[in-house]
């Protein structure tokens, strides 16, 4: 990570050079959070994979869940509520059909469920690719049951065969648009309207090549619309460019839109859309030399404004797998939609005999525009639906469906770049933060099952944090958000996840909360707590475009504590960072810390190594982190250490070097209890054979360890023999007389005896108290 981040400020200079000094950090997120049950609502049911579609039943307060050869329908407030389910898997015949083919039993030949909408009668519409032979039915919820009504309606152009193809689908109206491949081998691929009259794309590489279908909105353009327009369907995809002059294979993005109301051509483009068009999509990430591709887009429309306000957000990857960024691009409607109306045309040019160029048209236009929809100039020339468009017209736009100007997005460039797991997904959803105004936050989804929240701050990327949605890094594979429960459904192949929008209740401390500049959290002075914004009628404390912590109380004092160590002994002050954007350090009665070879400083704590007097001392651990507004120091802990008398111990000797790294502190444990048990059996014979004196007076324990003894006696002569032989200064064996001891000790729990604290079983204390 670490290593990381300065090839990330190289790639982000140029882009964000309008930032403050403190953007290199800026592609990290703030904080990140593990994987953890509490994290999020997660439903899985045993033996099903690939929960990759979803419908929002509001109305129903249901969450129907598409996955592999079944559908469910879970509580929208609490997935991890299964309310009803349906099996949907493939027949044995349709299984051996679909092996003689040549695919694969276990994997393709599955029912993959791929198309959830819900239709005008309150019923819902499923495809599944059903064993590479797609398939749809009608599916209703009543009484708590799902049903599939068995209809065995033919999924072809509905639903792709192959479950690895992308595709994407909207149901308007109850008419089903679709993008997918029509054919088995896939090859031949299709935006198709399946009612009330079937229309679909041409075959034709102009058209569609090779494409990989993204996602489909729909756009309500004809609403009150001063020039008869018509509502659109809008979809995104990428394919390889026939425009390009290239010898290799180039991929771009594409937007495509046709008319909701466009019925095919009467003689040309018959049964095909008459209004299909096309522009390129430019995500532009700094120095890359092939064009990032588009994966997801998400369509954000304030409620309150017009749909020319409305914004496409959408996800871009680059084309090479060498490189590890990501990067999200917004896009205006109204740009995309002034290129369609008004833009010009690409037009091939033959160059040679098997080559063509793809150029800019120049030459007159027909009247009707081609591709536009039928409006009012149109039907006041009697063209009151496509069936009446010229032939000029139509012959046009099947040669010359794309567009010669590319859509850029706002400001030129990406709102979010960030290297790491792919973005994969993405829903905006925005708020009214404390100080009146509007931010989108960015919810994205990536390929290690990670969701990220991110905003862009006037131009400054900020990654709010990090969640870890699934215990296995799965990919998310949807994303779907609830106005109604103000929750975000996400998707992989293991399971589904329901996150709420924030969980503020992770900041504990006013200065973390403000710090973390999430529009959705504030800190309540009264309660002393980070909350929910709407969840407080109170004004709360909250800077999100700066970080301006200053508005904070003080923080209340952190509690000293105290820690004792022997001479020569090692002891772990524990201090994890707070955030990923601050820096800790420590200091020891007032003057800092300085590093040396018995003084570590660690990610997540001080190592003192091979204690001597001089350690004693109030030792603190500050938090630096840096926002627009400010430094701001906060203490993360404060430990109290005093090193024990040098007479009480002779130090211990186990090796620092293995203390440092996890794994083999267990093997230390294993190998310190071992001793520690046989020890204790020693001491205990020694004390009952009357060889030594008792230094206390524990008669409960005693019978304790008579126990043990007896049961241990065999191994214990062994041991025995060579304690007598061994000289007392003998380190492994001082070491482990020391750690026996300390076990008495602290088996007796509250003693009021000596103060002794054995520097091994310490650290480990320490490591396991969080
Ligand atoms: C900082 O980032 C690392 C790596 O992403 C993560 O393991 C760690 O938990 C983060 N720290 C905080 C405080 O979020
Ligand atoms: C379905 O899930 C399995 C198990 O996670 C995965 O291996 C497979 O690739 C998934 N199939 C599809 C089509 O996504
Ligand atoms: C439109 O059609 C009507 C009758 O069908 C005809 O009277 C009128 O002249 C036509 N107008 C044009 C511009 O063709
Ligand atoms: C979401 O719900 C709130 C009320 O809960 C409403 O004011 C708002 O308009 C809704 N937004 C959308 C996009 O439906
Ligand atoms: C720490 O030790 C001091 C005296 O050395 C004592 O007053 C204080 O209560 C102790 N604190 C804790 C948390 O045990
Ligand atoms: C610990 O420090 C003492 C001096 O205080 C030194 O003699 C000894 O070698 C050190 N032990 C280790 C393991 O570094």
């Amino acid at each position: 990570m670490h290593l990381l981040l300065p090839l990330c400020v190289l790639w982000l200079l140029p882009l964000a050079w309008t930032l403050e000094e403190d953007s290199p950090l800026d592609c990290v997120p703030r904080r990140s959070f593990p994987y953890h049950r509490d994290n999020a609502h997660l439903f899985h049911e045993e033996g099903v994979f690939n929960y990759s579609t979803m419908l929002l039943r509001e109305d129903l307060d249901l969450l129907l869940l598409g996955a592999r050869e079944a559908v469910y329908a879970l509580d929208l407030k609490d997935i991890s509520k299964k309310l009803a389910s349906v099996k949907w898997e493939v027949t044995q015949q349709q299984k051996n059909e679909c092996k003689n083919k040549g695919k694969d039993l276990e994997t393709e030949c599955k029912n993959y469920i791929r198309i959830l909408h819900q239709t005008e009668d309150n019923r819902m519409y499923v495809c599944g690719t059903n064993a590479f032979d797609p398939e749809c039915d009608y599916m209703s919820y009543a009484n708590g049951k799902l049903t599939l009504e068995k209809k065995g309606e033919d999924g072809k152009g509905k639903c792709p065969f192959d479950p690895f193809h992308r595709y994407a689908s909207i149901m308007v109206e109850n008419n089903l648009y679709t993008a997918t491949s029509i054919n088995f081998l896939g090859s031949e691929p299709v935006l198709m309207r399946s009612s009330p009259i079937s229309i679909r794309t041409e075959f034709k590489s102009s058209w569609l090549n090779e494409p990989n279908f993204v996602s489909m909105t729909q756009m309500p353009e004809g609403y009150m619309s001063e020039e008869g327009d018509d509502d659109k369907v809008y979809l995104f995809f990428s394919e390889t460019a026939v425009e390009c002059d290239c010898y290799n294979k180039m991929v771009v993005s594409r937007v495509a839109r046709v008319c909701k109301g466009d019925l095919g051509g009467q003689r040309t483009l018959q049964k095909k859309w008459t209004s299909f068009l096309k522009a390129r999509m430019d995500c532009p990430v700094l120095e890359s030399q092939l064009p990032y591709i588009i994966q997801d887009t998400y369509r954000f429309c304030d409620p309150q404004q017009d749909w020319r306000d409305c914004l496409f957000y959408a996800i871009f990857t680059p084309q090479s797998d060498k490189s590890d960024l990501s990067a999200v691009c917004a896009y205006r409607v109204s740009d995309i939609s002034r290129v369609f109306a008004e833009g010009k045309y690409k037009t091939p040019v033959p160059v040679e005999t098997s080559f063509v160029k793809w150029v800019m048209y120049s030459g007159d236009v027909p009247v009707p525009r081609p591709g536009a929809c039928i409006d009012n100039a149109a039907r006041k020339a009697n063209i009151t639906k496509t069936l009446d468009l010229p032939d000029r017209t139509l012959q046009f736009i099947k040669d010359r469906p794309l567009m010669d100007q590319a859509i850029q997005p706002i400001g030129n460039k990406p709102l979010l770049v960030r290297r790491g797991a792919r973005f994969t997904r993405i829903i905006v959803n925005q708020v009214q933060a404390a100080d009146g105004e509007k931010y989108r936050v960015m919810f994205i989804g990536t390929e290690e099952g990670t969701m990220l929240k991110a905003v862009n701050y006037d131009g400054e990327m900020f990654i709010i944090e990090e969640v870890h949605l699934f215990q296995t890094p799965e990919p998310i594979k949807i994303l779907t958000f609830s106005n109604l429960t103000g929750q975000i459904y996400a998707g992989s192949d293991y399971g589904a996840a329901q996150i709420p929008l924030a969980t503020c209740g992770r900041s504990l401390s006013c200065m973390d909360c403000v710090l973390a500049r999430d529009p959705y959290c504030g800190w309540d002075k009264d309660v002393r707590k980070c909350v929910f914004l709407s969840n407080s009628p109170r004004g709360l404390i909250q800077s999100v475009k700066k970080g301006d912590a200053s508005l904070c109380p003080e923080a209340d004092p952190v509690k000293p504590m105290n820690r004792s160590i022997w001479p020569r002994g090692n002891l772990k002050l524990r201090c994890p960072s707070p955030s990923n954007l601050s820096k800790t350090s420590w200091e020891r009665d007032g003057s800092p810390v300085m590093a040396s070879t018995r003084l570590q400083l660690l990610q997540d704590g001080l190592l003192i190594l091979n204690a001597t007097d001089s350690d004693t001392g109030r030792y603190r651990c500050l938090s630096v982190e840096l926002s627009k507004a400010g430094r701001y120091t906060a203490t993360v802990a404060d430990y109290q250490v005093s090193v024990a008398p040098a007479g009480s111990g002779d130090g211990s000797g186990i090796l620092p070097k293995a203390r440092m790294d996890g794994p083999s502190v267990a093997g230390l444990q294993a190998i310190v209890g071992l001793l520690v048990v046989s020890l204790l059996g020693l001491l205990a014979w020694n004390f009952y054979k009357g060889h030594l004196p008792l230094p206390w007076n524990c008669t409960k324990k005693k019978n304790e360890e008579q126990t043990q003894e007896t049961r241990e006696q065999g191994g214990l002569d062994a041991y025995q023999d060579a304690a007598r032989s061994a000289p007392a200064e003998d380190k492994p064996l001082v070491s482990g007389a020391n750690n026996g001891r300390s076990n008495n000790h602290t088996g007796r729990e509250e003693s009021d005896g000596p103060k002794v604290s054995l520097p091994s079983l310490q650290y480990i204390d320490d490591e396991s108290e969080v």
